[in-house]
């Protein structure tokens, strides 16, 4: 069985990126072969064709940090999964990290979660590692209740508008930044769109005099201080990316290191706000099993309320696997709402 993927070779433009066909190895007990049927673009890709993903391996390698595929075939006298949950041609989805730029992979089968029946792969897609992420940080990371107000920074991306769709879901007040083109979808969505140029702590002063209960801010750099600064007695502050540092030289890690050092500061201060640095990672090499699983329930959930209607999938664009330079590159311009999703197609 051979596999067509996009290959970041090193440092470079998107133009950079490589197609190859490669020969599968054979299944062994425990895996899947899932056809792909949708990937993504996310943040993560323009920060590794940099080098500046604070934790990519070494290159070449695939990049595609999520997919949605079908199960193809089961390696060994595999039967799927112990509550037969996954099974041939059944829609799945994975959290990769790398490797979902591929019109076939090989995941074991404990990563993979079932797509409801009726959710279509690129609907689906743009939920899975946005849809994790968001679910997490209103829930867990923020406990964030109805009634209550909070800012999302980068509401038109991948992550901040499924982020805004579940606070609204759960009652909960939105004030987003984003640029101009995205201000009419943001407002359909729900939330009060303010422009990231502006006087961002300004605007929130006046719509919520005593602060908000929560900020999600994936920007980091000297703007950071004005999200602690924004929390009203009890908030918390999530910080979870260093978007600001895309461009800048220097190391990802240590980028993240510092953000996270700063952090732990302010929470020192006996002033009652919490700020904390979200990891969808964490956990996983010390607890792989409950790490799979919390995946699963809180994917599930996240799917459940896509399969409802409840949120809505928000694609920017698609484009076809081989063309993955043009998806990144149309990523990067920014300016859109949702996620650009990566379509492998039907092989040929
Ligand atoms: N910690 C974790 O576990 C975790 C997990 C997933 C994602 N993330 C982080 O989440 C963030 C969003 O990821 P994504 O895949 O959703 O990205 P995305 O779809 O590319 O969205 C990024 C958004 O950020 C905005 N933006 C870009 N540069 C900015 C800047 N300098 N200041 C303010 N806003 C800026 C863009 O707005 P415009 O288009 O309007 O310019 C866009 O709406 C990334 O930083 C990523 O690293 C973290």
């Amino acid at each position: 069985m051979e596999a067509t993927e996009i290959v970041l070779a090193a440092v470079g433009e998107p133009e950079s990126l490589q197609v190859r066909t490669r020969r599968l190895p054979a299944l062994r007990a425990g895996q899947a072969l899932v056809r792909v049927e949708a990937s993504g673009v996310s943040f993560a890709e323009q920060q590794m064709r940099r080098g500046k993903y604070y934790d990519q391996p070494p290159f070449p390698f695939v990049p595609g940090y999520d997919l949605v595929g079908t199960v193809e075939a089961l390696g060994g006298d595999t039967d799927g999964d112990t509550d037969g949950a996954i099974a041939v041609g059944r829609r799945v989805a994975a959290l990769t990290k790398i490797g979902g730029w591929a019109d076939r992979v090989i995941l074991d089968v404990a990563d993979l979660v079932p797509v409801p029946d009726g959710v279509d792969a690129a609907a689906a897609e743009t939920v899975v590692v946005n849809g994790v992420t968001a679910w997490r940080m209103l829930h867990g990371a923020a406990r964030v209740r109805a009634g209550e107000t909070i800012v999302v920074h980068g509401a038109s991306g991948g992550v901040g508008s499924t982020l805004v769709q579940l606070a609204r879901h759960a009652g909960i007040r939105v004030i987003g930044t984003a640029s101009p083109a995205g201000h009419d979808r943001l407002r359909e969505l729900g939330a009060i769109p303010v422009d990231y140029k502006d006087d961002v702590p300004a605007h929130v002063r006046r719509l919520a005099p005593d602060g908000v209960a929560a900020v999600f801010d994936h920007v980091g750099g000297p703007g950071i201080a004005d999200s602690w600064r924004m929390l009203a007695r009890g908030g918390t502050l999530v910080a979870y990316g260093s978007a600001s540092t895309r461009d800048k030289p220097g190391s990802g890690m240590l980028t993240v290191f510092k953000l996270v050092a700063r952090l732990a500061m302010w929470n020192a201060l006996p002033n009652g706000r919490h700020a904390t640095f979200f990891n969808l990672w964490a956990g996983k090499a010390r607890h792989l099993g409950r790490f799979r699983a919390a995946l699963r329930d809180d994917l599930s959930q996240v799917f459940a309320l896509l399969a409802g209607g409840h949120i809505t999938a928000q694609v920017a664009r698609t484009f076809p696997l081989t063309d993955a330079a043009a998806a990144l590159r149309f990523a990067e311009a920014g300016g859109f709402t949702g996620k650009v999703v990566i379509l492998p197609g039907p092989r040929a």
